[in-house]
């Protein structure tokens, strides 16, 4: 794997299809796919699987993804942050997830901001957006946290979308 970046308490890095058993444990939880894709939680490792394959072929040809989060202390991948084109788009779109046990400690904002900077100034990137669900309200409070402002309701992935902006200022 290659590091992309580190926060105060985090490293981002690339995945390896090793990382399918740790990544299943995380997306098997109805409370954390909510808002996510299908809304379905990860049912066999398949699925795990199949969202490596997709990352590992997406960093090669895009040099960005959704990348691996690791808490730092521990080791131990806790959550997903990077980025992706929305489907038969060419726009960038920011998005995250986290493990359940590790909610409320600030870890998505934390990694979220530090994707942020990297896609202004490494990717360089000149506008980011993020899709949430209506409902998602702790999601749009990391974005408004960040620096995002919303710019609107909208359909993606044939649902309504409560969609925020970021604009580079360098
Ligand atoms: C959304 C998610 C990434 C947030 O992760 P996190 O590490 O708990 O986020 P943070 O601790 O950095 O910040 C969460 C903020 O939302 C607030 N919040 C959490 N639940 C909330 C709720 N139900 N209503 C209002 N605010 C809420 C928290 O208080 C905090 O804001 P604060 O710092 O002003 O107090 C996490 O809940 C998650 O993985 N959800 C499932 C996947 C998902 O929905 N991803 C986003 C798709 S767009």
């Amino acid at each position: 794997m290659t590091k992309i970046l580190e926060t105060n308490r985090l490293i981002l890095q690339t995945w390896t299809l090793a990382d399918a058993e740790n990544l299943f444990e995380i997306c098997s939880d109805a409370e954390v796919m909510k808002y996510l894709g299908t809304g379905k939680p990860y049912k066999t490792l398949d699925e795990a699987e199949n969202f490596l394959n997709w990352a590992v072929a997406y960093q090669k040809e895009n040099g960005f993804c959704r990348w691996a989060v690791l808490e730092e202390s521990s080791g131990k991948i806790i959550g997903s942050c990077g980025f992706a084109r929305p489907h038969g788009t060419k726009e960038i779109e920011l998005g995250y997830l986290f493990a359940r046990k590790v909610w409320g400690k600030g870890f998505a904002t934390e990694a979220a901001g530090e994707c942020l900077k990297y896609g202004f100034k490494k990717l360089d990137f000149r506008e980011i957006i993020a899709l949430t669900d209506l409902e998602n309200v702790a999601s749009q409070r990391v974005l408004e946290k960040i620096g995002f402002e919303k710019r609107g309701i909208e359909i993606y992935n044939n649902e309504e979308n409560l969609v925020y902006l970021a604009k580079s200022n360098i």
